[in-house]
């Protein structure tokens, strides 16, 4: 059962996220593995991680990992590594080999593999799966997480750690993290904010059968720890 934590705004659910991280930080002695999703809603988060809270922030003990990436040059706007660079990357001091970046530039399916090895061998493994410390993942307005969109339930339960996915709109390919990783985590934190979300996160609290099958929901539901961060409060 994931559970809720509600804040008032935007801002303070990013600082709620960030205090969170430095706890968690605090009491882990060794290397923490942390991977963070792309989209619109870290933004905010990364900008006060670049700015307030860029000395505030162990980041000599973080390893820095992707949920998901477009494949795409990194200084490609769409680039959700490029974006963190930008906000936050650029203006800390965080050893280089501590940045694992998805090679958004690469040919996808060798980059998946790539990506799946360099996970596998850094983290611990738990029943055969990679466990990361955090994962902070977003939530599209489909209901999809991480490039996990809805209709791609064998992404859910895929054993290789990234795959290659598609956004169905779009078509554009992208290096995905996969259900089990997700589900494995330490602790997976789900981050949303924005009015246009509430109805999602009504249904992750409570869902139908129906909203089971939407990947946000069916991982929330069925990760050994997750958490929602997020600023929309519901009746
Ligand atoms: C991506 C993200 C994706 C994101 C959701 C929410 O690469 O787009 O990893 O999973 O978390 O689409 O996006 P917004 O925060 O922009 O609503």
């Amino acid at each position: 059962m994931i559970q809720p934590h509600f804040f008032e705004t935007p801002e303070k659910t990013a600082l709620a996220v960030t205090q969170h991280l430095i706890d968690q930080l605090e009491t882990m002695m060794r290397p923490f593995f942390l991977a963070v999703s792309g989209g619109s809603t870290p933004n905010l988060l990364f900008s006060m991680w670049g700015n307030e809270f860029a000395d505030r922030i162990k980041w000599q003990r973080l390893h820095l990992f992707w949920v998901d990436e477009r494949c795409v040059a990194p200084t490609d706007p769409k680039s959700n590594y490029g974006n963190m660079k930008m906000r936050c990357l650029d203006k800390i001091h965080i050893p280089v080999e501590n940045i694992h970046r998805i090679c958004g530039e690469a040919p996808p399916n060798l980059e998946a593999e790539r990506y799946t090895l360099e996970v596998n061998n850094l983290l611990p493994l738990k029943q055969g799966i990679p466990q990361f410390d955090m994962i902070l993942a977003g939530m599209g307005e489909d209901g999809h997480t991480s490039s996990i969109f809805p209709g791609q339930t064998s992404l859910l339960t895929e054993k290789q750690t990234y795959v290659v996915s598609k956004h169905p709109v779009t078509g554009q390919q992208r290096i995905a993290m996969t259900g089990p990783v997700m589900m494995q985590a330490r602790e997976l934190i789900f981050h949303v904010t924005g009015a246009s979300k509430k109805a999602l996160i009504k249904a992750m609290l409570h869902p139908t059968a129906e909203q089971l099958k939407l990947p946000a929901i069916y991982i929330a539901h069925h990760a050994k720890n997750a958490k929602l961060f997020c600023d929309i409060p519901i009746a």
